[in-house]
């Protein structure tokens, strides 16, 4: 497959072992010489300490295997956080002010077993690991039976000298690590099914399908959190809307999942453009509500055509009709967008009959 020339840190493949006391000095050779003899690069090479010397190397394993134990360490910290510290609780980091605490811990173990590995790595491959400078002349890209052959055994050689076999306790500990690293993502997904106070009892798909808004709710526009009246809403116009209550919930569960649920577009349109809704009577006046959350993969959605009384997801282009129920005419989204029924308090607020009728969101879990 190729011409391989390498120039090594010693004469002897017993790296880290079998130079003694040899001076750096007498290690440095000549770099590869390539056709017509001029050399690759002629920068003079250096062993490494814990090439000539045995206890450096043995320090160097040290220091590895102690950043792979301390992987270990950082993901059972992980899982201790997990359970014992609580979701409600935060901490003040400076420069970041209030942080939930559970999450920071979350994030720093998990973080910092992340980078334990990829360190320990690292170090292992710059203090242990054969220091070879490699030449690689470029061929045709197809290999022989004789380059296939060189390869295979290019590996056996890469794996021998990696001291995979020889620093056993650098290769368990490792083993190890990478075996405990995958607990906290499988972990993590106990949350789908983690009840708050307000969601005590249901199940994940009923997490899942339900949102804030309930019968009478008033609706409020997201930012001002003010309530609307219909005459607020031109003909043309759209509006981007949440429950009244949606800052208590977000303050009561600590996350945005119920804002990003709820969230609702209004749009108004004249009463005889609507050829079909999702329910008789879910308008107000022509003032039709909508998911915001587009079914094909959840983008938020506020992209509204107003002559054509399209909308249009800017994500994966999923076009829907809200004057034809929210049918999907374009795009990639099997589902059509869900609609809130809706109509006025005794106070001339808008507000919602009734929750939605069906899952807003992503319909992957409707498949099964
Ligand atoms: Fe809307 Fe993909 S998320 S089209």
């Amino acid at each position: 497959m190729s011409d391989l020339s390498t120039r090594d840190s010693a004469n002897t493949p017993d790296h880290g072992h079998g130079h003694g006391d040899v001076p750096a000095d007498d290690l440095a050779r000549p770099l590869y010489e390539g056709p017509g003899g001029l050399p690759a690069a002629d920068i003079p090479h250096r062993p490494r300490r814990s090439d000539f010397d045995p206890k450096a190397a043995r320090r160097a394993e040290r220091q590895v295997s102690s950043l792979f134990l301390l992987s270990m360490l950082m993901v059972v910290l992980f899982i201790v956080a997990y359970v014992a510290i609580d979701p409600q609780a935060d901490i003040y980091i400076p420069m970041f002010g209030e942080v939930g605490y559970q999450t920071f811990a979350l994030g720093l173990t998990f973080g910092l077993g992340v980078f334990c590995i990829g360190a320990g790595a690292i170090q292992w491959a710059k203090k242990l690991m054969p220091d070879v400078e490699v030449v690689q002349e470029r061929h045709s890209l197809a290999s022989t039976p004789h380059e296939d052959e060189e390869a295979a055994e290019q590996y056996e050689r890469g794996k021998e000298e990696s001291g995979f076999a020889q620093y056993k306790i650098i290769r368990r500990t490792l083993i190890a690590a990478l075996a405990l690293f995958p607990i906290p993502l499988v972990v993590m997904l106990r949350d789908l099914w983690t009840p708050t106070e307000t969601t005590a009892g249901l199940s994940p798909v009923e997490l899942l399908s339900t949102t804030a808004w309930t019968e009478g709710m008033p609706i409020v526009t997201d930012g001002t959190y003010a309530k609307i009246r219909p005459e607020d809403i031109p003909v043309g116009g759209l509006v981007s809307a949440l429950p009244e209550d949606i800052m208590e919930i977000q303050e009561e569960e600590h996350n945005l999942n119920a804002r990003g649920k709820a969230a609702i577009i209004l749009v108004r349109m004249e009463p005889d453009e609507i050829r079909a809704q999702q329910g008789d009577g879910w308008d107000y006046q022509g003032i039709l509500a909508y998911s915001k959350i587009c079914t094909h993969v959840g983008c938020p959605i506020a992209l509204y055509e107003h002559r054509t009384h399209h909308l249009l997801c800017p994500c994966h282009q999923s076009t829907f009709d809200l004057a034809d129920a929210g049918n999907v005419i374009f795009g990639p989204a099997a589902r059509r967008m869900p609609q809130l029924p809706i109509g006025v308090n005794e106070e001339g607020f808008l507000v919602a009959k009734a929750p939605f009728a069906e899952p807003v969101g992503p319909s992957f879990w409707e498949r099964g």
